[in-house]
């Protein structure tokens, strides 16, 4: 039920620390990938040994490593994961991350999680029904955390009633419940997304292309994939898997990916334009290889078509959303795309912004729309994607 899901496990001080174990073999045998980060009283209730072993995972505690100083990133901790449980979840904790305290990495993750988060609450009874603790688990839920609810019985102080945290196994199935709801939320819709670089012959041998990698757009698949959408993926060449759930259908040149979309278009809610497609090919290609002469050579080349153009005039009701990678007067070249080619939306990265465009790991963009340009700061591509994701819910509702 959780295959390929990353599940980031919170664990803070709590007697219920032991049925973490539990619940981190539970969430393995489920399918999901565990990686468990844990407050540094959680060290005196359950020993990072168990917890790596069990999750297969090095143990996160520390915001650095006191050894080498490598940096615990609690950003990509929180774009990693599809899902932050935090059990058991002391008094201390809940009211902490209620007020958005950030003393140790289980709290500044929180702060960072785009993910859905959920709690498992473990507290003697009083300390559980104390109207402090019932006012920062009301404004935990007023965040969007969800809250599995402790159950009633003997606690670890030798009184009886409600603070026992959730048994695992129910843990588990309310992480799942949670996960399919948010899955949900682009059921029924599909979407075609292009990406990676075309690639031109101009003989046998030979091609012209670009430097894209495809991260940007295969990340964009995923994201609205994961989100229940239906994706097809036109994809240009690049070297990455095609990603879970995502139907990819591979095309060599612009006119190939010219064809495939115009005719997937008509019926999808919308597609992204992430390819880089080559604006001119040869205007012959050989059918042997080219030799060389003393001389220099010509190929002339000819204007390919506007994938992004036409499917603006085609659009309609769809919803179309564009790249622009500039190197110079980035908004006033991407706003009059925007209007050209009919977006309801456009990417824009500037070759300028370091961290941003080709190859990398992380892009740093702009989503500029009809109303106005909201900046986004640097962050991973999967992180970008995941915003895009947003926009695009916003915009179908
Ligand atoms: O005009 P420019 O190439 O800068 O526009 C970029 C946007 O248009 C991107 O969304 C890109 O995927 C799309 N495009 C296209 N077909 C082309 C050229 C660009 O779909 N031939």
């Amino acid at each position: 039920m959780l295959k390929g899901r990353n599940i980031l496990l919170g664990v803070t001080g709590s007697i219920a620390a032991y049925k973490a174990a539990m619940l981190c073999r539970l969430l393995k045998t489920s399918g999901a990938d565990v990686r468990v980060v844990m407050t540094p009283l959680a060290k005196q209730f359950i020993t990072p040994l168990t917890m790596a072993t069990l999750s297969k995972n090095p143990i996160l505690v520390e915001f650095f490593d006191p050894e080498n100083g490598a940096w615990n990133s609690h950003v990509s901790l929180g774009e990693w994961a599809d899902c932050y449980l935090i059990a058991p979840a002391t008094a201390n904790t809940l009211a902490k991350m209620a007020c958005g305290i950030a003393d140790n990495l289980l709290l500044t993750t929180y702060l960072s999680a785009r993910c859905p988060v959920a709690v498992a609450p473990a507290m003697d009874l009083d300390m559980y029904a104390h109207p402090a603790t019932q006012e920062n688990l009301e404004k935990l839920r007023a965040a969007g955390v969800a809250v599995i609810e402790p159950d009633e019985g003997e606690l670890a102080s030798g009184l009886c009633g409600k603070g026992r945290m959730a048994e695992p196994a129910q843990i588990v199935r309310s992480v799942e419940a949670l996960l399919d709801q948010k899955k949900k939320s682009l059921a029924g819709k599909r979407f075609l997304v292009t990406a990676g670089a075309t690639i031109e012959p101009i003989d046998p041998v030979r091609y012209l292309t670009n430097h894209s990698s495809g991260k940007m757009g295969y990340a964009i698949a995923e994201a609205l994939a994961r989100r229940g959408a239906e994706v097809t993926l036109l994809s240009g060449r690049t070297c990455l898997p095609a990603p879970e759930g995502v139907r990819r259908i591979d095309v060599l040149t612009a006119a190939d990916m010219y064809r495939a979309a115009t005719e997937l278009f008509p019926s999808t809610d919308g597609a992204v334009m992430c390819a880089a497609v080559a604006d001119y090919t040869p205007a012959e290609v050989a059918d042997r290889k080219l030799k060389k002469g003393d001389g220099d050579l010509t190929i002339r080349l000819c204007r390919t078509r506007d994938i992004a153009a036409e499917l603006g005039r085609m659009k309609n009701d769809r919803l179309l959303v564009g790249f622009a990678l500039e190197t110079h007067d980035a908004l006033a070249h991407a706003t009059e795309k925007l209007r050209r080619k009919n977006f309801d939306f456009v990417v824009l990265n500037s070759l300028q912004d370091p961290g941003a465009g080709f190859r990398g790991d992380t892009n740093k963009v702009t989503l500029l729309d009809p109303s106005g340009a909201e900046e986004l700061p640097l962050m991973c591509k999967t992180e970008v994607a995941g915003r895009i994701a947003d926009k695009i819910e916003n915009l179908l509702r």
